[in-house]
């Protein structure tokens, strides 16, 4: 079975903001990172702060480009002619932590979740309407939201707006980049449930990044542990977790599993 995301040597460097004026030295933020995904898995990224996670997603949904390697989706080198001919992005679809940050305050519910429907269909304004409540049906949320404004609602309830949001175009693939860590812990749990539903009923491709092991060991049926720009542990099988070989994951599953 071919992967449907498969990452290649991937490396990625930036200038530093406090580096001075002078000094054009890039640091290496991600440095030859290789894996791949079959489609139905779900992968856990998990690793401390400023490890590189969310510019390796950032280069997975094709914002940011690889300086070395490739990264290909569904068998096609993302970001060629090619790829945007058979619009390949509309297979691609992120939840990242700021929901606020994420929606128009100025947009109204529908507005917000038809919006990805406008951009890559021409669904008439009907059947428009008829899947944005579809849609909102599917992640527990009732017709009265249709009209809401984001300030309007509760931080779990923006959350499913832009899960709905996410999910508009059927993408085979979804990033989810600290999507539950700023909701409290039984709005998160409601959240994981959601999202766990989704996976089975849409055979959902994902990589939920998360320096909350527990979340990832709910939702994910892989995991690698990242440090400084590199893969450090894999593990293919969510029951070996505690065979884990590296130092640091092993620390990491200590402080969170208290082994
Ligand atoms: N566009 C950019 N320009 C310069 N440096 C950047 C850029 N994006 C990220 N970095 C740097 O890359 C490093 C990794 O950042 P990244 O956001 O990928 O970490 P992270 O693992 O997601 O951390 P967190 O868990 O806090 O979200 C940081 O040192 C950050 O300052
Ligand atoms: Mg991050």
């Amino acid at each position: 079975m071919s992967a449907l995301l498969q990452i290649e040597n991937v490396s990625k460097a930036y200038l530093q903001p406090n580096q001075g004026l002078f000094n054009r030295q890039k640091t290496p933020i991600i440095k030859n990172v290789s894996l791949s995904l079959n489609q139905g898995e779900c992968l856990g990224i998990i690793g401390e702060s400023g490890s590189g996670k969310s510019t390796l997603g950032k280069l997975i949904l094709g914002l940011e480009k690889p300086d070395h390697g490739k990264i290909y989706f569904d068998g096609h080198e993302m970001q060629t002619r090619t790829w945007r001919k058979l619009q390949l992005q509309r297979q691609l679809s992120a939840v990242f932590q700021d929901y606020n940050a994420s929606v128009n305050p100025y947009f109204k519910v529908a507005q917000i979740i038809g919006e990805p429907i406008n951009i890559y269909t021409n669904m008439p304004k009907k059947a428009r309407q008829q899947r944005i409540e579809q849609l909102l049906e599917q992640v527990g949320l009732d017709l009265s939201f249709y009209h809401r404004f984001p300030h309007e609602m509760s931080g779990g309830q923006l959350q499913r707006v832009c899960i709905a949001r996410a999910i508009a175009c059927n993408p085979k693939f979804i990033l989810f980049d600290e999507a539950v860590s700023s909701l409290d812990i039984s709005v998160q749990t409601q959240i994981l449930t959601l999202l766990t539903d989704l996976q089975k009923q849409l055979n959902l491709t994902s990589i939920f990044i998360s320096h909350d092991l527990t979340t990832i060991t709910y939702l994910c049926n892989r995991v690698i542990f990242f440090q400084q720009g590199e893969i450090v542990e894999s593990i293919d099988n969510m029951a070996q977790l505690s065979q884990t070989q590296n130092s640091y994951s092993k620390q990491l599953l200590e402080s969170i599993l208290g082994f």
